[in-house]
């Protein structure tokens, strides 16, 4: 039989609980009463925000922990102390622009941090207390570099060619778990995702940067013609092919997860600009909350659309394969782009506070910073 990591009975550590697709994993658990106990481990960075789990913090089974991956006698001493036996490790830097400008966290997380992790599993799960454990790590797609448009997707056999600090640090990171279970017999297993959108996602990504600047009435910059092409998993079914992983997954294997969804950007933001403009027209008191959205004023969004510089060795395509997740443990993404998307929009709209907090602190000034460069650099 296989271990169960999801029961009432289990208890995971999840790194990076406090970040956009974490939060939405650890809520998933919490909000399920037949779920395990969550241990959530996040240094709360820039992009960590407890708030976004703030209303579960008074269930029993989730405990919060305030420390960095890096520290891995802190971590070890939490995996003796509770007897955990399942690590979800989604802490990363995972933002390619800052990467680009700035890489050495990237490398002091992704890479050192992972490694960190996993010297403290296989000394408590392999060491002295030997027994059924996973640690199970979230990647990205980026690690396979880019597509031109009539390349086959990406599938797990792939070979790795990453193009940015980001992607480079997410590579070296798989090869550290891939070597974890080779040698030491840890047992592993790895999710390559493509790009997630949804609820609680920080605005410096395309998706909710648009949707604020629109409410806000700002340009939503556009990097160079707009036609670079991403494979966008709604981030709920992104959580569920983790749970089939952990459920079912072959130790030592590696799953990709994609949407089922390319659009290229330009068309994405036309897309979002359209429902936004729905909702305005049927909704008439969003235009009281956001009386600067061109929308409120019966404009059409897609007016703020702004061409600016493009991002250095921008990837032009990605595409997911997802043939083998589905075939061996039958998992598919539920949502459709256009059920995702409208989830998305109405979650934003719905929660206009998170969405201020959010915007007035250190976000929106590198945002602002990031894109007034740009613009300039046309
Ligand atoms: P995010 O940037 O929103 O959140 C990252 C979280 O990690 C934050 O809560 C942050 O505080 C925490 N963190 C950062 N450094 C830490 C450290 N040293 N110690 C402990 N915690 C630390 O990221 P996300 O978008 O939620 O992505 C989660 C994971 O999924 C990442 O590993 C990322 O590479 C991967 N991924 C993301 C996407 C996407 O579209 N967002 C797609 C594919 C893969
Ligand atoms: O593919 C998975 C990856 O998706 C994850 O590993 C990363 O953690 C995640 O950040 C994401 O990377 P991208 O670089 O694809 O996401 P981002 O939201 O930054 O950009 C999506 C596309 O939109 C990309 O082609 C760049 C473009 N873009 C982005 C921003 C922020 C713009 O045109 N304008 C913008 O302002």
């Amino acid at each position: 039989m296989k271990p169960q990591h999801l029961d009432g009975s289990s208890h995971l550590l999840v790194t990076g609980g406090a970040g956009f697709i974490g939060v939405n994993f650890v809520r998933r658990l919490i909000e399920n009463p037949h779920g395990p106990t969550v241990t959530v481990l996040d240094a709360l960075t820039y992009a960590g925000n407890r708030e976004s789990l703030a209303d579960l913090e008074n269930s029993p089974r989730l405990h919060f922990v305030h420390a960095d991956i890096r520290d891995g006698e802190t971590v070890e001493s939490l995996l003796r102390a509770s007897n955990i036996r399942t690590i979800v490790h989604f802490a990363a830097e995972s933002h390619v622009d800052r990467s680009i400008l700035g890489p050495d966290a990237f490398i002091d997380t992704n890479i050192v941090g992972t490694h960190s992790l996993l010297k403290a599993a296989r000394s408590f799960w392999i060491g002295d207390e030997p027994g059924p454990h996973r640690f199970h790590h979230v990647s990205t797609d980026e690690v396979y570099g880019s597509l031109e448009p009539a390349d086959p997707a990406f599938s797990e056999s792939t070979p790795y060619a990453p193009n940015s600090p980001y992607a480079a640090s997410k590579a070296a990171s798989d090869h550290l778990v891939r070597a974890y279970h080779h040698t030491y017999g840890l047992d592993t297993t790895i999710s390559n995702c493509s790009n997630n959108y949804g609820p609680f996602q920080f605005p410096e990504k395309l998706i909710p940067l648009v949707m604020m600047n629109m409410l806000a009435g700002k340009a939503l910059p556009i990097y160079g013609d707009g036609s670079n092409v991403r494979d966008w998993l709604y981030v709920e079914d992104h959580c569920r092919g983790i749970e089939a992983i952990l459920k079912g997954g072959e130790p030592g294997r590696v799953y990709n997860i994609g949407g089922l969804n390319e659009r290229k950007n330009i068309d994405l933001v036309r897309i979002l600009c359209a429902v936004v403009d729905e909702r305005f027209a049927a909704e008439p008191a969003l235009a009281t909350a956001h009386p600067n959205c061109p929308a409120a004023h019966g404009k059409p969004c897609e007016s703020l659309i702004t061409f600016v510089k493009d991002r250095p060795g921008h990837d032009r395509r990605y595409a997911i394969n997802a043939d083998r997740i589905e075939r061996e443990l039958g998992f598919r993404p539920v949502e459709t782009f256009e059920t995702g998307l409208a989830k998305t929009v109405d979650w934003y709209l719905a929660h206009e506070e998170w969405c201020r907090r959010i915007q007035d602190g250190r976000y929106r000034e590198w945002v602002d910073r990031q894109y007034s460069d740009r613009l300039a650099a046309r």
